[in-house]
């Protein structure tokens, strides 16, 4: 097989992926012709981006020979793809001129390395069965309205267990395993002791696990959502009505504590809570997936995936007594400036 794929060849292979949703070279991404080009806002002044499925930046005539793929652009990713001599970058979740490249304009940073960026988010959402697959669960409805009360990017999805009998424990059990909580956890715990941290906190502490409910309970009907979303207590109770024996709600690329509004809220409902996985872990649920039906057809490239594992740790833990030191002597000056 060939040989010299363009950065237009991996365009097109977007577009047989995801069919109508991304637009092809040369097409200016204009949301008034293409459904999939939208321009995401909270409202926030000079904060909106444009999701632009496909080509972000680069020449279509460019050879691609090794491609990485991540979640998140950043300028973590693009220095290592610098470094690693990558011909193009794609990542899920839509890229944003500066806030993508370290705070300076994406194309410089591009053209120091020889960069092709590409984006793929919503135009990749919906089109395959990696929910039912990962998690086991069969989708029964789906709502982007519940009753009037939405937001942008609302969704919602009512399931079933696949296989009858399906436990909070087994959902939970079948979410570790996936994404190898434990290897991940484990990590942390190694981060923590190489560096002499006395405390750490990292999203896959915090994944997988039941709010409300014990392991032995059986899932009959299961509302899942992603609460960043726009779901409200309201849309609980709205779903009890329409499905009386919905008796769990699961929430993804999510780290609600117990005692949030919304776990508060399903528990005075009598449902189960499950946090699945977090959301840096959806590079196993949407980029590996796509990076291998990438590779799939266009077996010649060299695909690179990109992981990010992000800790937190207090203040007066991080960095060497060199660091620390650096820190009080610059906060001391800027404390002496200040006045
Ligand atoms: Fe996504
Ligand atoms: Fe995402």
């Amino acid at each position: 097989m060939s040989e010299s794929v363009k950065l237009a060849d991996l365009v097109e292979t977007l577009q047989r992926l995801a069919p109508g949703r991304v637009p092809g070279v040369g097409e200016t991404p204009d949301p008034e012709k293409h459904p999939w080009v939208v321009w995401k806002s909270s409202g926030i002044p000079g904060k909106a981006v444009m999701e632009i499925p496909g080509l972000v930046y680069g020449d279509p005539k460019k050879p691609i020979r090794r491609l990485g793929i991540g979640l998140t652009l950043t300028e973590g990713i693009l220095e290592l793809a610098g470094h690693q001599g990558l011909d193009a970058v794609l990542v899920h979740h839509p890229v944003a001129d500066a806030a993508s490249s370290g705070g300076v304009l994406l194309k410089d940073y591009c053209e120091l390395y020889n960069l092709a960026i590409l984006e793929l988010h919503e135009a990749f959402h919906g089109i395959h069965a990696g929910r039912a697959i990962l998690y086991g669960l069969k989708m029964l409805a789906w709502k982007d309205n519940y009753g009037g009360l939405t937001t942008p990017g609302f969704s919602v999805r009512i399931c079933e267990p696949s296989e009858p009998g399906m436990t909070l424990g087994d959902l939970v059990r079948r979410t570790s395993e996936f994404f190898e909580q434990e290897h991940e956890i484990g990590m942390l715990e190694h981060e923590k002791e190489r560096f002499g941290y006395r405390k750490i906190d990292g999203a896959a502490m915090f994944s997988g696990r039941i709010l409300h409910g014990t392991p032995d309970r059986k899932i009959t009907k299961l509302l899942h959502c992603s609460p960043y979303s726009g779901l409200a207590p309201d849309h609980l109770e709205l779903a009890v009505k329409e499905y009386p024996d919905l008796d769990t709600v699961f929430l993804t690329f999510s780290l609600l504590s117990p005692e949030h509004y919304l776990v508060e809220a399903a528990r005075r409902l009598d449902l189960a809570v499950v946090i699945g996985s977090c959301h840096e872990w959806e590079i196993y649920e949407n980029c590996l997936p796509l990076a291998q039906a990438i590779k799939d057809l266009l077996p010649s490239l060299e695909i690179t995936l990109f992981r990010s594992r992000l800790s937190a740790i207090p203040l007066e833990e991080v960095g060497n007594s060199f660091a620390r030191e650096y820190a009080r002597r610059i906060a001391s000056d800027l404390k002496a400036k200040s006045g």
